[in-house]
Order: structure tokens, then C-alpha cells, then sequence
């Protein structure tokens, strides 16, 4: 879809993945997200690209999902842990799809049947809906419907990188946000919530990522892969990402607590087929930033404020504010 302004917005089948968001430059187009030459390229590595992430973003520690006091023991595919819905998760299934074209702007909806065969109980019907609005604005729009009572905590696992060169470094990043999670040696939340204010963690004032991630060279990340508990300003932004260079931002919204960024620290070498970075991956050459809900703040294995009831749909939205 491309909006007045020559904002494109598009959508791959496998996995609901977005494919491009590009606006306008002086002399054609710039793509904002990581993309790869070919769909296989997406189930290539496990950095899940711009795809959908569900039923669950983030990771469900040894697989064990309670739910009203019983346990549900799910698939894992990271060592002991559930990361991202499992090895049967929304980014490795084919949505269909279909434009939407209204009066004031289009919509891109991909739908999909979640069968219960994933590990999670509840067959969920589940529609993505996109939309590009004409002050561009990406809207990304999860809605669930189950038919048994389940967990649904989706979100768009987009990689942004709004510059010229490989790398996000010469961003500038802020976030509302005064705690992150303190994680455990899996990478798994406590529920002990860390204040940010004088460590490199600290995003409350728009801060260089280079200065960020150099600051955290002597961490085992080397880089940000973490759970901020957010809280939206008055527009109900929660985070922006700029790049000074080519004067483009991006400002997050949503009404969800948390939002995770990732600095694609592990990014590799190989396996990596992206077209910015001609067919080689790179660490930092993307930053991921995950609005979705924490959950198991106060006690641990709560997964009260995720579920979702029989026929009880329950939706959430992301929008992605552009300005270039
Ligand atoms: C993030 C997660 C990272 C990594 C990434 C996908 O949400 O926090 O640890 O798994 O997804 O590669």
C-alpha cells in the first residue's frame, strides 16, 4: 500500500511479516525495516525479521504455562525455554490475506487459524490488521478469538534501521521508561524490576545507541536485549528511534506496559541473507523494539494478565508514528 505522501507499506504472507515500510527521499525510497531476498531466508536464523509474534512474545521459562493452576507443559525450540509461541508460532505460518480498500485509507488484513496442535490450548482465529493512514502512520492491529480459555501476547517483531549505514550506532533512542527486568542467566524475568536511572539502560532523555552499546561492552549481550516496564506520555508514545543523518524517526505507541529492544547483538555472519547488508549479517544492524505485555511482574508464572477467554476477543495495536 502507498499512502499520499509515498509511504509504502508491505506484508509478506509467511509469517505476517512486513516486508517494507518506505518513505520518500530526493532521489527514490528508503526502506526502514530488515528485509531478505527470499521468504526462506526468514526461517533461517532465529531472529524472526519483521515477522508476527504469537501467541506469546518473549520466553515462557522450562515451558511450563499456568493457566487457573493447572500446567500446561509446551514444545520449547530455545534449550529449556518457549521463546516467541514456539517452533509452531505465528511467524512460521502462512496467513491469508487480503487489501481492504476504504475511503480514507487502505488495509492490508492477513488472517490465520492458530490450531491447538502449536502446544497451546484453543484453536484461535487470528486477524493482522495493517493499515497506512494518510499522516503516516503504520497501524498494526492483533485481534484473537479462542475457543478454549488460552494465552495471547502478540506482537510485530520489526527491526528498524532508519540510516545509511550498516549499522544503528549513529541512532539516537528514548524510552519511557524508568525499570527494566532484571533476567535471569535464560535470558527469563525475575520479578524484580531494576530502576534504569545512572546506568546505560537509561532512555528517559534520547540517548546515542553507539554510547549505549559501548557502555555495555563487558556485558554478556553486549548490547540492549531487554524488558522495559513503560508507561505512554501524554500522546501515548512509549519510545522513539531517530537518525540525525537522514533526519527519519519513528515513534511507538501502545497501551501495553512493556516494550523490549533488542540490538540484534547476536546477529551472525551467516544465515543472514539480508538485502541492506548485501547477504551478511551483522550485529546492530537493526534494532528491534517489542511492545507487548509483561507479565509475571509480582508473581512469578502469572500469566493472568495475557489470557484470553473462550469467545472473548481481545485485541491489541502498535502504531509506528513516521516522520521524514
Ligand atoms: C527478542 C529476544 C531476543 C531474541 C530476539 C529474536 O525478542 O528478546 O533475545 O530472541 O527476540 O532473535
Amino acid at each position: 500500500m502507498t499512502n499520499q505522501h509515498g509511504v509504502t507499506l508491505s506484508i509478506l504472507s509467511l509469517g505476517s511479516t512486513i516486508y517494507e515500510i518506505s518513505v520518500p527521499t530526493k532521489t527514490g525510497k528508503r526502506n526502514l525495516v530488515l528485509n531478505y531476498a527470499h521468504s526462506r531466508d526468514y526461517l533461517d536464523n532465529p531472529f524472526y525479521v519483521c515477522m508476527a509474534i504469537g501467541r506469546t512474545a518473549g520466553r515462557i521459562a522450562n515451558g511450563r504455562l499456568m493457566l487457573d493452576g493447572q500446567t500446561i507443559q509446551l514444545p520449547t525450540n530455545e534449550g529449556s525455554t518457549t521463546l516467541h509461541g514456539g517452533a509452531q508460532g505465528f511467524n512460521t505460518q502462512i496467513w491469508q490475506g487480503e487489501i481492504v480498500h476504504a475511503t480514507n485509507e487502505d488495509v492490508i488484513k492477513m488472517y490465520h487459524e492458530q490450531a491447538s496442535s502449536d502446544g497451546f490450548p484453543g484453536q484461535m482465529l487470528v486477524c493482522v490488521t495493517y493499515s497506512l493512514t494518510k499522516d503516516d502512520v503504520v497501524e498494526i492491529k492483533f485481534s484473537a478469538n479462542s475457543n478454549e480459555k488460552t494465552v495471547f501476547n502478540p506482537t510485530q517483531h520489526t527491526y528498524f534501521n532508519l540510516g545509511k549505514t550498516e549499522t544503528i550506532k549513529q541512532h539516537w533512542l528514548k524510552i519511557n521508561s524508568n525499570q527494566v527486568l532484571e533476567l535471569d542467566k535464560q535470558k527469563i524475568p525475575t520479578t524484580k524490576k531494576l530502576p534504569v536511572a545512572q546506568t546505560s539502560f537509561d532512555f528517559q532523555g534520547s540517548t546515542k545507541l553507539g554510547t549505549a552499546i559501548a557502555a555495555m561492552s563487558d556485558t554478556n549481550e553486549k548490547g540492549l536485549d531487554d524488558l522495559f516496564v513503560v508507561q505512554p506520555d501524554e500522546s501515548g508514545i512509549i519510545a522513539e528511534l531517530a537518525d540525525p543523518e537522514t533526519n527519519i524517526s519513528v515513534a511507538i505507541e501502545s497501551k501495553r506496559n512493556g516494550l523490549v529492544a533488542f540490538t540484534a547483538n547476536s546477529f551472525t555472519e551467516e544465515h543472514m541473507n539480508l538485502i541492506r547488508t548485501k547477504g551478511v549479517g551483522r550485529p546492530y544492524a537493526g534494532i528491534a523494539l517489542e511492545p507487548e505485555t509483561l507479565t509475571g511482574l509480582e508473581k512469578e508464572n502469572d500469566f493472568s494478565e495475557i489470557e484470553l477467554q473462550p469467545n472473548r476477543p481481545k485485541s491489541y495495536t502498535i502504531k509506528y508514528h513516521l516522520h521524514f
